[in-house]
């Protein structure tokens, strides 16, 4: 087609110049031509000499040229009546779109100053290329754009007229497009993209094309442009999470802040649509508490500390939404770890705090319940007691545990437990909590009084003073307050002849032993009897040890000469001694006795008188009397020598013995000697034995004075018990007598059952004046004189005693 047309414009050319020369020559006075523009300078346009009739001749004479018009540019000249161009003419810079552009001078023929109009029609040629200003085009469409939307494409300018104007665009580069060109009214052609394929910023967000147009012209001529389409983002990509559903597992002392899990969704899109927002879509308040969303980040992180024991699981819903408002959701669920972080508890569901020591094994004394809020292993109890100790810690039902003796208990031991009871879990690192148990073992009477020595040895001098106290004695018992409190007494059968209880007392509360009555060491010399103690217990236990009393011996005797015999007739006896004895001769020995023992019976001798002395020598231990030198006749018949025994007491005690030697070498002798020898008068034992009965006879009066008055009083109080008073016939005794109150008490006891033992047979065991021989006689006397209470009281008790006084 286009080489038809181009075919039709040429021969239109060729018609129109025939058609111009034509009309040239039939318009009157009017020169017209018509000429293509951008023909070459010096180009003929038309002969107008020829044309207005003018020869060779009369052109040469009379001049033909152009009247130059000022201001306006000459494209022709007259040149030998030719016309010819002489500028470039460009019918678009000259006439611009208009159609018809005709160029309009006068020529002028000199010598006849005759004007003629000359108009030259420029007709189009194709000498400009379409183009696109600028070449490079950025055009936009949303990625939504529906099929058959329409983009404007630029237009490309060319000048030309008609055909050589833009015919036809053309484009490559994108298959999505296809290219619809349009006729405006004015002629003009534009072209538009039509979207033949849904657009996808994401799968392409650039189309480059390129836009050729081209014109009618021959050669055609085309001109291109670079056109990118972009693609604008719309929001058509929703977030998608990464996960269906996120799983997070923590322990459950993970602290606050911690970012316990990140959710994120992604958005294809780009800019606000792919900005996302994270939210909880629906969050119950519990789960509020404890978790927050980032919602730039999808950050989870924990607002409050996680309880195991509260809760181990917990679901969230996330949504995701992006700038454009659409959105996602997704699920979120923590785990949460158990950690041993509870500590058992044990709770005391039934205790008792004391019990008898002699319960019985098994007997309960607590009930003790355990949990642990933990679970799992940490939450798996055992409870213990400590091993050493009589009791068990027996499982019973779920978690409860009693608490059992198991073995005999003993108050006097151990008097209370403390049990430590432990619960232990089974997690790493075990916690453990314990408690106390406090057990009080209540007394029973299992343990009988216990002596602290097997038997018990005492000494006493004799002679004591009534209610003296002899030794002290202690029986213990560990049992507790009654059980414990032990009562003393002397047990009978110890000593055969005299009952004990009137020799013995012992104060049953603290045990000391007082003797009652004066002890004669000449009587015995020791006394075994038993103490028993007892307790208070209900039934009571006792125990009795058994004590020996030595009675120590006091020189309280002196010594008694049997040999020679003490006068009893007057006569006293007479040793003999030759007169021609040697010296170291035995004449006699003196023998004496001391009732005492040991030192106090250990006997001396010496001469205290001599008629000759240095004659006679005495052993100082064997008594013997022996000559000393040989007798001298210058030497008496008759010598008499007093010896003195002396025992080895504290202080000594002594006795004397007139020994009468006759030197004599046979009894004729003697008894001739005998004859003229008086015996000398003993002024002295005549003096003593009026003092004898002098103070006998006074005696006797005294005591039947006081037998009278005694039996005076008897009368009064017949029928009164003898211990209704004890102070009776102690008024005038000063307590000083006694050793103390214990003494007192012990001796008031026993003196009233001594009354009541003695009134009947007026016999004493003890008799002080067995003593009594004419050596002791003045100091008993002096004593008795000194001390008129004891002698009163002495008197008052034993009133048979008397006796003792008249033998002496
Ligand atoms: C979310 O995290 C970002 C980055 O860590 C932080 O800047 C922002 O403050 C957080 N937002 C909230 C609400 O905590
Ligand atoms: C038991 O514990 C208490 C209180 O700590 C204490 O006073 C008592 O002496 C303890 N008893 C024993 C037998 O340890």
């Amino acid at each position: 087609m286009g080489k038809n047309q181009n075919l039709w414009s040429c021969k239109r050319g060729i018609l129109q110049c025939l058609i111009m020369v034509f009309v040239c020559k039939t318009a009157a006075g009017q020169i017209r031509y018509s000429i293509p523009e951008e023909m070459q300078k010096g180009s003929f346009v038309g002969n107008v000499a020829k044309d207005l009739g003018m020869d060779r001749k009369q052109l040469s004479s009379h001049g033909l040229r152009i009247v130059p018009s000022i201001g306006r540019i000459q494209y022709f000249i007259v040149n030998n009546g030719r016309l010819q161009i002489s500028e470039r003419i460009d019918r678009e810079e000259i006439c611009g779109e208009s159609e018809n552009c005709i160029l309009k001078f006068q020529v002028i023929i000199e010598s006849k100053l005759q004007l003629f109009g000359v108009e030259v029609e420029i007709t189009d040629i194709n000498d400009n290329t379409p183009q696109f200003l600028p070449v490079e085009w950025k055009l936009k469409i949303s990625e939504t754009a529906a099929l058959g939307d329409r983009l404007l494409l630029p237009k490309a300018q060319d000048p030309d007229l008609g055909v050589n104007s833009i015919q036809s665009y053309q484009f490559t580069g994108s298959s999505h497009f296809s290219l619809h060109v349009q006729m405006e009214e004015n002629g003009i052609r534009c072209a538009e993209l039509v979207l033949e394929k849904g657009l996808d910023r994401e799968d392409q967000p650039l189309h480059d094309l390129v836009l050729t147009a081209t014109d009618g012209g021959d050669p055609a001529r085309s001109g291109t442009a670079q056109i990118r389409i972009i693609v604008l983002d719309a929001n058509d990509n929703v977030p998608v999470f990464t996960q269906p559903i996120y799983e997070a597992s923590v322990l459950e002392n993970i602290p606050k802040g911690f970012t316990v899990c990140t959710v994120q969704a992604i958005d294809k899109d780009e800019g606000i649509n792919r900005e996302i927002k994270y939210t909880f879509q629906k969050i119950t308040d519990k789960n509020a508490k404890f978790f927050l969303l980032n919602s730039t980040t999808g950050e989870i992180i924990l607002k409050e500390s996680l309880d195991y024991e509260a809760s181990s699981l917990y679901q969230l819903e996330v949504q995701a939404t992006d700038g454009g408002g659409l959105s996602d959701t997704s699920k979120v669920v923590v785990f949460v770890q158990d950690l041993n972080d509870n500590m058992p508890e044990l709770a005391v569901t039934f205790v008792i705090n004391s019990i008898p020591e002699n319960s019985p094994t098994g007997t309960v004394i607590a009930i003790l319940n355990v949990q642990d809020r933990d679970s799992g292993v940490n939450g798996e109890v055992k409870c213990s007691i400590p091993s050493n100790l009589p009791f068990q810690l027996k499982k019973s039902i779920d978690n409860f545990y009693s608490l059992v003796t198991d073995s005999p208990l003993d108050r006097e031991q151990v008097p209370a437990y403390n049990v430590t009871v432990t619960a232990t879990d089974n997690g790493t690192p075990p916690l453990l909590t314990s408690t106390i148990i406090s057990l009080q073992l209540l007394d029973a009477n299992d343990n009988p009084p216990l002596f602290t020595e097997s038997s018990y040895m005492s000494y006493i001098l004799e002679n004591n003073l009534r209610g003296a106290s002899i030794f002290s004695l202690k029986a213990n018992d560990p049992d507790w307050e009654e059980n414990a409190k032990v009562a003393y007494s002397i047990m009978e059968g110890g000593m055969k002849s005299p009952p004990l209880s009137s020799h013995l007392s012992i104060n049953s509360e603290s045990g000391a032993v007082y003797a009652l009555n004066p002890f004669d060491y000449e009587e015995f010399q020791e006394i075994q009897f038993l103490i028993r103690a007892q307790d208070g217990g209900s039934p009571p236990l006792s125990s009795s040890v058994s004590v020996t009393l030595f009675i120590l011996d006091q020189n309280d005797n002196a010594p008694e000469i049997l040999y020679p015999s003490p006068p009893t007739d007057g006569s006293t006896g007479v040793e003999l001694a030759p007169r021609s004895s040697e010296p170291g001769y035995l004449v006699t020995k003196v023998v004496a006795v001391d009732a005492d023992s040991g030192q106090n019976a250990w006997l001396s001798y010496q001469l205290l008188k001599a008629t000759e002395p240095g004659l006679f020598t005495i052993g100082l231990h064997t008594g013997e009397i022996r000559t000393a030198r040989p007798f001298l006749d210058k030497d008496a018949l008759k010598q008499s020598l007093v010896v003195l025994v002396k025992d080895n007491g504290q202080p000594p005690l002594s006795a004397s013995v007139t020994v009468t030697v006759v030197l004599a070498d046979s009894i004729p002798d003697v008894l001739t000697d005998l004859s003229s020898i008086s015996t000398p008068a003993d002024p002295q034992s005549d003096l003593t034995f009026y003092l004898v009965v002098a103070v006998a006879f006074v005696s006797c009066l005294f005591f039947t004075f006081l037998l009278v008055l005694l039996a005076l009083r008897l009368r009064r109080w017949k029928n009164s018990q003898f211990c209704d008073s004890g102070s009776l016939n102690f008024t005038g005794v000063p307590v000083s007598q006694f050793v103390g109150i214990d003494g007192v008490r012990a001796f008031l006891h026993s003196y009233c059952q001594g009354v009541s033992l003695t009134t009947d047979s007026r016999k004493s065991q003890f008799n002080i004046s067995k003593a009594n021989n004419s050596d002791m006689l003045t100091n008993q006397l002096t004593g008795d004189v000194k001390e008129p209470t004891h002698a009163i009281e002495d008197l008052n008790l034993n009133s048979g005693d008397l006796i003792v006084i008249q033998v002496s």
